[in-house]
């Protein structure tokens, strides 16, 4: 496992925190082009995000009392951990579908683009795991709105893919839409940032970075890649006519194999994850 872990600058001055209130509305929502998000096929092949979620939560050590936002909450599997804490919890996600299905278990989940987050130092903390490589708009607009989100001494605390991640993954759905004719560059919906790029952005904003991580950790699928890839990989097979999507699959899977098929107790199949880990602090006099 590698693990990079960042000198930690001094904070910059933060951003202009006058900025006009942009607060959200469904029209205003726009997840990632082309995914759709179906929060059976999620629970069937996303359960590991977030099984896989328990050191983050760790790094989180909610305490009971405190105000916590989940950003990106998904289907609200961690927002309920958190909730089991003590926590008064909030799940943001821009997926009417996992939304629902957040609130189907109790929660209170808003409809929220994280591009335009309409918080004003409310929350002691705000947690957000596997969402943050979604925000690929703009990712300065996403922090900031988390900055504004936090009580001055608040904390952000939060993983998401770094540089390189599901490096295998993506060159072979390049490589196959290529030979279709689709410039997959073009509808790519995710951003995998180093830390130097990603600690930056956040002490740009104004946050004091207090830990910062990245390292490799090859993830074990539920089953071959192609659930993955119908789950997580529809800003792409979008691209395609309908008729065409699952000979995609198909096909990058079979490209994929030699790769990412590991033969150990039978053959597991493995996402060449690479995670990148912070918890970042609104400075108290700020
Ligand atoms: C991730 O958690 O790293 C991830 C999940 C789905 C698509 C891309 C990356």
């Amino acid at each position: 496992m590698v693990v990079q872990v960042m000198d930690i600058e001094a904070p910059r001055a933060p951003i202009d925190q006058t900025a006009t209130d942009t607060s959200s509305d469904a029209a205003a929502l726009r997840p990632a082009a082309g995914q759709v998000w179906d929060a059976a096929s999620y629970a069937r092949n996303g359960r590991f995000v977030a099984e896989l979620g328990a050191p983050l939560l760790e790094w989180l050590a909610p305490r009971a009392g405190e105000r916590v936002l989940d950003l990106g909450c998904g289907d609200g599997v961690l927002t309920e951990q958190i909730a089991a804490n003590g926590c008064c919890v909030t799940g943001a996600d821009a997926s009417v579908e996992l939304t629902a299905a957040a609130r189907a278990r109790g929660l209170d989940a808003q409809l929220i683009d994280a591009h335009a987050l309409h918080y004003r130092s409310e929350f002691d903390a705000v947690f957000s795991n596997a969402a943050l490589h979604w925000m690929r708009r703009d990712p300065d607009a996403v922090i900031a709105g988390v900055y504004r989100a936090l009580k001055p001494g608040g904390r952000f605390v939060a993983e998401m893919g770094g540089a390189g991640n599901v490096a295998a993954i993506r060159a072979a759905l390049y490589a196959a839409l290529a030979q279709r004719g689709v410039d997959a560059a073009a509808i790519d919906p995710w951003y995998f940032p180093n830390a130097d790029e990603y600690g930056a952005r956040l002490q740009a904003a104004g946050f004091e970075l207090r830990r910062i991580e990245s390292f490799a950790r090859p993830t074990p699928l539920p089953g071959d890649v192609s659930g993955w890839l119908r789950t997580f990989a529809q800003s792409f097979l979008q691209a395609l006519p309908e008729a065409e999507r699952e000979p995609l699959v198909l096909e990058v899977r079979e490209a994929l194999r030699p790769i990412l098929a590991r033969r150990i107790a039978g053959a597991v199949w493995m996402a060449d994850y690479v995670r990148l880990r912070f918890i970042a602090v609104r400075p108290s006099a700020a």
